[in-house]
């Protein structure tokens, strides 16, 4: 067979089982579980090793995720420095209302910064388990995922030229802006994608955690967030309008806005700080239907995107890569294909699960500032409720947690 005209001829080209294309958590733990079956793994990471184990992402993770990635042997760190929450906090009405989720379920948040997780896992996978890995690779291109025998290709980062490497199967795990997705041929997928219609100032401020919890500040003029990423490193959010210029929101602008939106009464005063990341995040989600096409899985935010309402993101990537991950060694080392074959519909009950849970929140979040009364009316009715029925509190600490029923 002829390869095709960009694809230069591939014998002898090196063969792994199994190609990540993404050096995120998902891609990264996919890998890690792959080497510890011992079976060889490519992962394949456009940006550098130094900018993927700085770059500032999520940090809340689910207690099952983090027994996930302990089973796996790749959380000591974050178990010896993560921090534990077991309440968050809910500002409305000029009132502070205080969630005492562990209280109603017995499990807890962990708060360890994506960053710190990352440099973890590239450790672990490279420099222990001995992963091969290739930073700053370009233009990946995908051929053959319908065959037994796909190739992935790519522009070595030192030579400059095209690579090609055969795989047994693709893990897809190159993000929101990756290419894996747009390698399904059109009509062989299906998105879903929804708008939340505002926008979510984005901030990173050098400045210890105002708050011992995280809290959510629904008012008038718009939702504000707070989350402890670190013992000197707090998250804001502030809704904005959507498409908003950072430009518009001078330090003064920021900290002015978070004092009125998250001011309660005996609300300590925010610890203010340098702002170090400061971007409009265009508020939507996305659902790719299948996450598999032929020898391609796809996995995390490149099969579906939750915006970042109730910090699920990162923990939807980790169970997808578990469940890839497994699914993998199964088929390399036992020839059975359970695991593959069932995964896209395991993977897509949590990822649903999640996504309404997201979506219902948002209301929460938004409608008071919705300048609609009938959703502002709604929005505080569902917050009443969570402090005035046990059934409802029990039912939103579980998804908040990520708690599925039967364990
Ligand atoms: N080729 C190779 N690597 C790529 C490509 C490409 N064409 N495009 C993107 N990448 C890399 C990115 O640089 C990034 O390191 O893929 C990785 C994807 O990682 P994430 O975006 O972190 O996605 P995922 O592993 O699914 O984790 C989802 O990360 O984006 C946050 O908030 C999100 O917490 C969630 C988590």
């Amino acid at each position: 067979m002829t390869p095709p005209p960009d694809q230069p001829d591939s014998p002898g080209a090196p063969r792994f089982p199994v190609v990540v294309v993404g050096a995120g958590p998902a891609g990264l733990t996919v890998g890690n579980v792959l080497r510890a079956a011992g079976l060889d793994c490519l992962v394949l990471e456009t940006e550098s090793r130094e900018f993927v184990e700085r770059r500032p992402r999520a940090g809340v993770i689910e207690e099952g995720a983090v027994r996930g990635l302990e089973r796996r042997g790749l959380a000591r760190n974050l178990l010896e420095r993560g921090q534990t929450h077991t309440e968050c906090e809910f500002r409305f009405g000029g009132e502070r209302h205080r969630f005492a989720y562990t209280e109603l379920t017995g499990r807890h948040h962990f708060v360890y910064p994506q960053q710190f997780l990352v440099t973890d896992l590239v450790r672990e996978y490279a420099d222990v388990r001995g992963g091969e890995i290739r930073f700053g690779v370009r233009d990946v291109r995908l051929l053959g995922l319908e065959t037994d025998r796909p190739t992935v290709s790519y522009l070595d980062p030192g030579s400059g030229g095209r690579r090609v490497v055969e795989a047994g199967f693709v893990a897809g795990c190159d993000g929101a802006r990756g290419v894996t997705r747009a390698s399904v041929p059109a009509g062989r997928a299906r998105l879903a994608r929804h708008d939340y219609g505002v926008g979510w100032l984005a901030l990173l401020a050098e400045a210890p955690p105002s708050s011992d919890c995280v809290v959510f500040g629904m008012h008038p003029r718009g939702f504000a967030g707070h989350m402890p990423r670190s013992a000197d490193v707090t998250r804001y959010y502030l809704q904005c309008p959507p498409g908003d210029d950072p430009e518009n929101w001078p330090y003064d602008r920021v900290w002015g806005e978070l004092r009125e939106r998250l001011g309660a009464a005996g609300a300590p005063p925010l610890n203010e700080g340098r702002l170090f990341e400061r971007r409009v995040l265009d508020m939507h989600s996305y659902v790719v239907e299948p996450m598999v096409h032929g020898r391609l899985f796809l996995a995390g935010d490149a099969a579906h995107l939750t915006a970042p309402i109730a910090a699920k993101g990162l923990n939807l990537a980790l169970h997808d890569a578990f469940l890839l991950g497994d699914g993998l060694v199964a088929r390399c080392t036992k020839g059975d294909g359970t695991g593959l074959s069932g995964y896209s519909q395991a993977c897509l009950a949590r990822v649903w699960d999640d996504q309404e849970f997201s979506q219902w929140l948002a209301e929460v979040y938004h409608g008071t500032a919705s300048g609609d009364p009938y959703r502002a009316g709604a929005a505080l009715a569902r917050m009443r409720r969570l402090f005035s029925s046990r059934a409802a509190a029990g039912e939103f600490a579980e998804r908040y947690l990520g708690i599925r029923t039967g364990g």
